[in-house]
């Protein structure tokens, strides 16, 4: 079997899908790795560092996805400005795409997929049971931005984290505030509290509250019954407009003299809710840094902008996106080992193909198969949306 791991193309990513560690481990299994010349680069790892552990450099873009029979990736498939074809395009009928799609805002692509005959698997659907962890690509990404979401702010803030006595006067430790302590935010108390911070945390499961405390943190609780909170999978549910009025006014008590504010807070599937106002910013103080790291879900913050930093009422305001790109190293390593785990699951002699389409992560995962979009919630979406394939190539080019 033929595994193909091409460079990736879309604006700014700088991960790509396999390591030398990976690519090592699929060529003992018996596999052919083809990797794209300069794929790692971005990643700071050589063609010959791929090379030296049995993987195949393959300049031509479209030779390499035309031989391979399993693709693996970081980002969604997109057009290709080099070979000015599609990625899926380039695809053979019937292969094996297995990358974060994030279908539910990319159902076009979907449709594309399953017109080719293309069996997708999205990293980002990998359901978050406990056989899955190992292949929980989307905690892996999640403990890199709540890492680097705290070190963005300390750099962006114009003072000391951590409490000094100094000969000219005692500093104060800065006062960090983490909304949602779920991956990212659990990540960003840990990083927060290694600096030196005093950091106050806010979860509407109360079951966070332990985790919160075993770092170090405070938990700030919101008074929610568990059963209130949380569903049978753990996740938080959805809450009242009232209930995140009344949050607000909870978050409000500590907002005010935070120096630092990681916003994480988001039900699965669900808007993110506003849980700063504008008239919160208002009464922060000045210098302070704000980062919003579910920006892109509509964000926490009334007045934050997706992949820009802007400085509003006096406090820095971080809405960068695609934070893991900014730590190629690990989020590479650590993406490299979950794809690897998923695709030994679909290949368990290690060597080729045999995919148990009953498999609870296989059903949860999969998108497009033989034709069909196979995933319940993805197919329900296109329906909704009424979207139906997009005519000639030419008409994919701006997505
Ligand atoms: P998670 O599901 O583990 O954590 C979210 C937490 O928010 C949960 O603990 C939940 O209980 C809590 N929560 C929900 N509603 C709340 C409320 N009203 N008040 C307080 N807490 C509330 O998710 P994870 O993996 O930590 O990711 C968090 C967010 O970060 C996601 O939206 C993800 O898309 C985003 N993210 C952004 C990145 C970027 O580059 N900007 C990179 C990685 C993740």
């Amino acid at each position: 079997m033929k595994v193909g791991i091409p460079k990736e193309i879309l604006c700014n990513e700088t991960r790509v899908a396999a390591t030398p560690d990976t690519v090592s481990r699929m060529v003992k299994g018996g596999m052919e790795v083809l990797i794209e010349k300069g794929a790692g680069v971005a990643s700071f790892i050589r063609d010959e560092d791929y090379a030296t552990v049995g993987g195949i450099i393959v300049e031509n873009t479209e030779e390499l996805f035309a031989q391979s029979d399993v693709i693996l990736k970081v980002q969604r498939p997109v057009l290709n400005d080099k070979t000015k074809k599609h990625e899926v395009d380039m695809m053979k009928e019937g292969a094996v795409l297995i990358t974060f799609l994030f279908a539910m805002t990319n159902l076009e692509t979907v449709l594309v997929l399953a017109k080719r005959k293309v069996t997708a698997f999205s990293m980002d659907a990998v359901p978050r049971i406990s056989r899955a962890q190992m292949m929980d690509a989307l905690s892996s990404m999640s403990t890199i931005a709540g890492y680097k979401a705290v070190l963005m702010a300390a750099n962006a803030m114009k003072k000391f984290i951590p409490m000094l006595s100094t000969a000219a006067g005692t500093v104060h430790p800065a006062k960090a505030v983490i909304i949602g302590a779920g991956v990212a935010g659990l990540q960003a108390i840990a990083t927060a509290k290694r600096l030196g911070g005093v950091v106050v945390a806010f979860d509407t499961r109360p079951a966070a509250g332990e985790q919160i405390r075993s770092l170090g943190a405070e938990f700030a609780p919101l008074n929610v019954a568990h059963d209130q909170a949380e569903d049978a999978g753990g996740y938080a549910k959805e809450m009242s407009a009232d209930f995140y009025k009344q949050e607000q006014d909870l978050i409000r008590k500590h907002s005010k003299d935070a120096d630092i504010i990681i916003a994480t807070a988001l039900v699965p599937g669900k808007p993110a809710p506003t849980l700063l106002t504008e008239e919160m910013v208002k009464e922060m103080k000045a210098g302070s840094v704000i980062v919003d790291l579910v920006v892109e879900q509509g964000g926490n913050c009334a007045i934050s902008e997706a992949g820009k930093e802007v400085v509003k009422h006096d406090v820095t305001i971080i809405g960068t996106v695609n934070l893991p790109a900014l730590l190629p190293v690990h989020a590479s390593q650590l993406y490299s080992r979950n794809i690897f785990n998923f695709l030994q699951l679909l290949a368990p002699d290690k060597k080729d193909l045999k995919i148990d389409f009953n498999d609870e992560i296989v059903k949860g995962s999969m998108i497009t198969h033989n034709g069909e979009v196979t995933h319940k919630g993805v197919k329900e979406a296109i329906e909704k949306a009424s979207i139906s394939f997009p005519g000639g190539s030419d008409s994919r080019s701006h997505w």
